[in-house]
């Protein structure tokens, strides 16, 4: 039987950088593209990942960081330049590593030159590509919408008597969709890219480009369920019928998909979407009918979940269930959005966490610094810096986006020392947990990770085998196989701090190839008593 020949993106292991946080060399306390550049053989050699992801690096206002920006074809100068960008990318490719950019269609920055001059006049000729609107009677916002950083989604606008929506901070106004001319600005940025040699996007929020045509109000949320795998404060407070996901989107990502298309089979580009969706049927649908939309629809599922085994092989077992025929799986357990993961499960699941998101079937989606163990940082209010945080205490994100811990040196070897500060806190376990620290030791995290990275690559039934959960499994253990024509592993995970034994029948006296804990010496595996916190991997 042939094998199918798999793009790049299925078998690949993807790294989220975000780049103000991962390698400082100008000594500005910010991360830039010479720093991506320098930790190449890091990402190359030391671990083995096949493509990074770095999210926006574009000139902005940075009033969130990136994710407003005011222009789509420019590098910010706290990063580099065009010349800084295309030796990142000629050295990733060089290493072998794609790298996947961050779009972010769905709004600019209110400094953008499109929306300056949006806004200079109700007759200028880019007025409709943004979406404004009169006022209802007595001056109030066209409708309820909410933006997701708190707050009303309209904002006034004085000198031309409207109001313009904004779907996140009043200083990010969402781009009209609905307008041909949008699309074709984006898609020539887009092809920009491309042409540059880019190998992807990450496309920010994608399914919030196309809203309700009639701007109906959205309805109350009678249950108080959150919508999402975490708290959005007053924004759940509504069902989000009408501001986002509007089946017209699907036109939208059917085009993109075609103009990723147009360039070569060999190097093929692609897309994944940033979709917090709950609801299997509409999260699939990003895929396309056809398989003819994003690539990879970001799973968002294992952030909220509980961490258990029964929950986590609960949403595993829907996500295979509900896939479509030939659509490709993929997990993530933290990014630039949300929680660490060891935060979310403490140090002695963090190996459990690791075998699990480079075991399951598909494209693993890692966020630096998850590699060492780096926490969330407690960040006092004072040095809040996230406008999410700021404007709606306690969901500020910038605990999970501190510097990488490179050394036990001067700021944990992110910045020269010579740096006066970094733009967030370190972590204190810095001289500890830093990459230096973690080398060394064949016993740490990165030790592990490395393992297992390493042992993808050599075991293809990993990487494109059947998944299969083992019923049965003993309670507080997610057990299930990854199989090609040419072998049959066994992943097994123990997700509490107990010892737990696996019947016989499951392992059926296979060799182990991998064990989260180094005491472990039988290679031939007669008997399986799993010890607490324990993930191993066995060759059937
Ligand atoms: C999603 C991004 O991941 C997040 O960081 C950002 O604040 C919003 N989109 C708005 O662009």
């Amino acid at each position: 039987m042939m094998e199918e020949v798999m793009p790049w993106w299925k078998t690949a292991v993807i790294y989220q950088i975000y780049p103000r946080s991962f390698y400082d060399t100008s000594g500005n306390g910010i991360g830039d593209l010479q720093g991506i550049i320098k930790k190449i053989p890091y990402l190359a050699d030391t671990l083995g990942i096949d493509a990074i992801w770095i999210s926006p690096f574009y000139p902005s206002p940075m009033k969130d960081f990136g994710y407003d920006v005011s222009d789509y074809r420019n590098i910010d100068p706290l990063y580099g330049n065009m010349e800084d960008f295309d030796q990142l990318l000629e050295s990733a490719h060089q290493a072998a590593i794609k790298i996947i950019i961050d779009l972010v269609p769905n709004h600019t920055s209110d400094q953008h030159p499109w929306f300056q001059e949006s806004r200079s006049s109700r007759t200028n000729p880019k007025r409709d590509w943004y979406v404004w609107e009169d006022p209802k009677e007595a001056g109030f916002p066209p409708n309820n919408w909410l933006s997701v950083f708190g707050g009303r989604a309209w904002e006034w606008d004085q000198h031309t008597g409207q109001y313009y929506l904004h779907s996140f901070l009043k200083e990010q106004p969402d781009l009209n969709w609905r307008k041909p001319r949008v699309q074709e600005e984006i898609f020539k940025a887009v092809r920009f890219w491309l042409d540059r040699g880019v190998d992807g996007f990450r496309i920010d929020v994608a399914h919030y480009l196309m809203k309700d045509p009639g701007l109906r109000d959205n309805p109350v949320n009678q249950s108080g369920n959150q919508a999402i795998h975490k708290s959005l404060g007053e924004y759940d407070a509504q069902i989000h019928l009408y501001d986002k996901g509007h089946p017209d989107i699907h036109r939208v990502y059917r085009d993109f998909r075609k103009l990723l298309d147009e360039y070569p089979p060999e190097g093929s580009r692609m897309s994944m979407g940033e979709i917090h969706i709950f609801e299997w049927n509409e999260w699939t649908s990003y895929y396309g009918k056809n398989l003819d939309e994003i690539h990879l629809p970001i799973n968002f599922s294992l952030l909220g979940a509980a961490w258990n085994a029964g929950s986590i092989r609960r949403l595993v077992d829907e996500l295979e269930d509900n896939l479509p025929e030939g659509a490709w799986p993929n997990y993530v357990l933290g990014n630039h959005d949300d929680h660490r993961i060891l935060t979310r499960v403490g140090r002695d699941q963090a190996r459990v966490a690791a075998t699990l998101l480079l075991t399951l079937r598909g494209t693993p989606i890692l966020y630096y610094g998850d590699e060492i163990g780096m926490g969330d940082v407690d960040i006092p209010p004072d040095m809040c810096l996230d406008p999410a945080g700021i404007r709606q205490p306690g969901q500020g994100r910038d605990p999970n986006r501190t510097p990488m811990q490179w050394s036990d040196e001067p700021w944990a070897g992110f910045s020269p020392p010579q740096t006066k500060r970094t733009w967030l806190p370190l972590a204190d376990d810095y001289t500890e947990v830093n990459v230096v620290q973690e080398l060394k030791d064949p016993t740490s995290l990165l030790s592990f990770y490395r393992q297992l990275l390493g042992i993808r690559k050599t075991h293809p039934a990993l990487q494109t085998g059947s998944y299969q959960a083992i019923a049965g499994a003993p309670e507080g253990c997610f057990l299930y196989t990854r199989e090609n024509i040419r072998e049959r592993i066994l992943v097994a995970l123990n997700f509490t701090h107990q010892e737990c034994c696996i019947p016989s029948e499951v392992y059926n006296q296979g060799k182990l190839i991998i064990s989260s804990q180094s005491s472990r010496t039988d290679h031939e595996i007669k008997q399986l008593v799993l010890q607490p916190d324990e993930s191993v991997l066995i060759t059937l």
